[in-house]
């Protein structure tokens, strides 16, 4: 079994060896600049270390693991004009960079060019890697849909917003998991466990996502701080503020929340996040998070691995949940 660094190291390097340039120029150089730019590339390490737990070559995964790197960074591009964001990894994002025409096509690009990352693997294994990656891309636009649903919605529920990050990002966590599982042809048993390991995990991710994005610091966390709270975005940090507040403050986060647009757009951020302060819910975040680590964690005992490799998933997770970034 290998340590954490040396799993980033190996995809790290198997990422930036890929010949991803072509022509024409414009279709690809997006793609290349947006891989360049790195990132913390979770969800391929995830499937290398599942790979080598379930007792197979961490090697055999870097197919897999690096059509889940191309999906999610897809994902991103695609997100980032959604969410009007301008910055991406501390660096402008595509949309901005170039336009969003480009962003569109260069994204979509990426999306078939995941795809075809499978096309490594023996017919058993490929049938099975892609349709569970067809299942989770599915779930991840309806999960980007509802994100923009509940953006207009006022009377979005604590469980729906749990629900859309469980699908716009922690079934591309579970999915990236059981991919070694998958791989390494473990049992199904193990399969689900791991899934579900990652279920928990990733709701805990997207849940720190969006608590640094109101808390954390841009120069580490690399994207815009407060953009969230700009796009009106239905977060569990809003949902738990407005249940916790009193009726003033009540009426001033959903003013604030009303309109698409504002005037001063650093007083919205600045009173928004205190409001989220005072009345606790910052907090209540905070404990979110750890409640759904804490499960992650309990799913990892029913999986039937070695001691050493239980403890290498939970080192993992929570040097994750630590992150600034
Ligand atoms: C960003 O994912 C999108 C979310 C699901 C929160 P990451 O935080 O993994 O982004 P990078 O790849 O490290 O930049
Ligand atoms: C993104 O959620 C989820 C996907 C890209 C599928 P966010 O919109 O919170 O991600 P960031 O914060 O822009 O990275
Ligand atoms: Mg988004
Ligand atoms: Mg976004
Ligand atoms: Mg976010």
């Amino acid at each position: 079994m290998q340590s954490i660094a040396k799993y980033k190291e190996e995809i790290a390097s198997y990422l930036s060896s890929l010949q991803l340039e072509g022509q024409p120029n414009e279709l690809y150089a997006p793609i290349s600049y947006i891989l360049s730019l790195g990132g913390k590339q979770i969800r391929p390490v995830l499937t290398l270390m599942a790979t080598d737990v379930f007792n197979e070559d961490p090697k055999k995964a870097l197919h897999a693991a690096t059509a889940i790197e191309l999906f999610h960074n897809f994902s991103l591009m695609h997100d980032d004009i959604m969410d009007d964001a301008s910055l991406r990894r501390g660096h402008q994002t595509v949309h901005e960079k170039w336009d969003v025409n480009t962003a569109i096509l260069s994204g979509d690009a990426m999306l078939i060019l995941a795809y075809q990352y499978f096309e490594h693997y023996e017919p058993t294994i490929f049938r099975d890697l892609a349709k569970l990656f067809s299942k989770t891309a599915i779930e991840v636009c309806e999960g980007q849909q509802y994100d923009i649903c509940f953006e207009q919605r006022t009377d979005v529920r604590i469980e729906e917003y749990i629900k859309m990050i469980e699908y716009k990002t922690a079934v591309l966590v579970a999915a990236a998991l059981k991919m070694g599982a998958i791989i390494a042809q473990t049992t199904a048993e193990n399969g689900d466990q791991i899934y579900n390991f990652g279920l928990n995990l990733g709701i805990a991710f997207q849940l720190l996502d969006d608590h640094l994005d109101a808390f954390g610091d841009q120069a580490t966390f690399g994207k815009r701080i407060g953009g969230d709270i700009l796009e009106n975005k239905k977060t569990f940090l809003y949902l738990k503020a407005l249940e916790k507040a009193n009726p003033n403050q009540r009426e001033e986060l959903i003013r604030f929340y009303a309109t698409a647009t504002c005037e001063d757009e650093e007083q919205k951020i600045e009173r928004v996040k205190q409001l989220f302060v005072e009345t606790g819910s910052q907090q209540a975040s905070l404990q979110l998070i750890e409640q759904y680590t804490e499960d992650a964690l309990q799913t990892l005992e029913r999986l039937t691995i070695e001691e050493d490799k239980k403890e290498l998933l939970r080192i993992f997770s929570k040097e994750l949940m630590n992150r600034q970034m």
